[in-house]
């Protein structure tokens, strides 16, 4: 597998999105151990779209524990039910928060972040096993096409721990 990346920094969104998942469907096929591959597809994601932040939160016992991930530093552990990645676990479903002040019990990790796109990914029986996490200093960066893409990109990384 070449360990380099090919980004088209110029192109749309759905573009980007096409380049990106067939090389990361290989470099994930090339591993099956987890914490490598959360950590080359926030490597990847970032360096795609520039995001302020994006990574992963894990489940475990009870309770979500911050995964490899890029950007700032970031909240270690969040219970079921909290901000919008406890929420995300415990409805089961992608949450796109487009202005986070309006998301009530939102967690400020940083306050640079003004919108938020959370994904779970499940296990093959649908339960949560942990949660892809992208923040933007922008409000006019995330929209549904990324919620639909890393939707993807989390059944690949749950692909690889069947
Ligand atoms: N804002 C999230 C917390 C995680 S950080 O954004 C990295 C939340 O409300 O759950």
């Amino acid at each position: 597998m070449a360990e380099q990346l090919k980004v088209e920094m110029e192109a749309s969104k759905r573009s980007k999105y096409e380049i990106l998942l067939p090389q990361l469907e290989a470099l994930l096929a090339g591993e099956t151990d987890l914490v490598a591959n959360l950590s080359n597809t926030a490597a990847a994601l970032r360096t795609t779209f520039q995001w302020w932040w994006v990574g992963f939160y894990w489940v475990k016992n009870d309770e979500l524990v911050l995964a490899p991930f890029q950007g700032p530093i970031a909240c270690t552990r969040i219970k079921f039910g909290k901000g919008v990645c406890g929420t995300a676990w415990k409805e089961n479903r992608s949450l796109w928060v487009p202005d986070v002040d309006k998301f009530p019990g939102h967690i400020a990790c940083s306050s640079a972040s003004v919108s938020e796109i959370v994904v779970p990914i499940s296990d093959k029986s649908g339960k949560v096993l942990g949660l892809i996490d992208v923040d933007s200093e922008r409000t006019d960066v995330l929209d549904n096409t990324d919620c639909m893409y890393l939707e993807k990109i989390g059944h690949l990384i749950s692909k690889r721990l069947e």
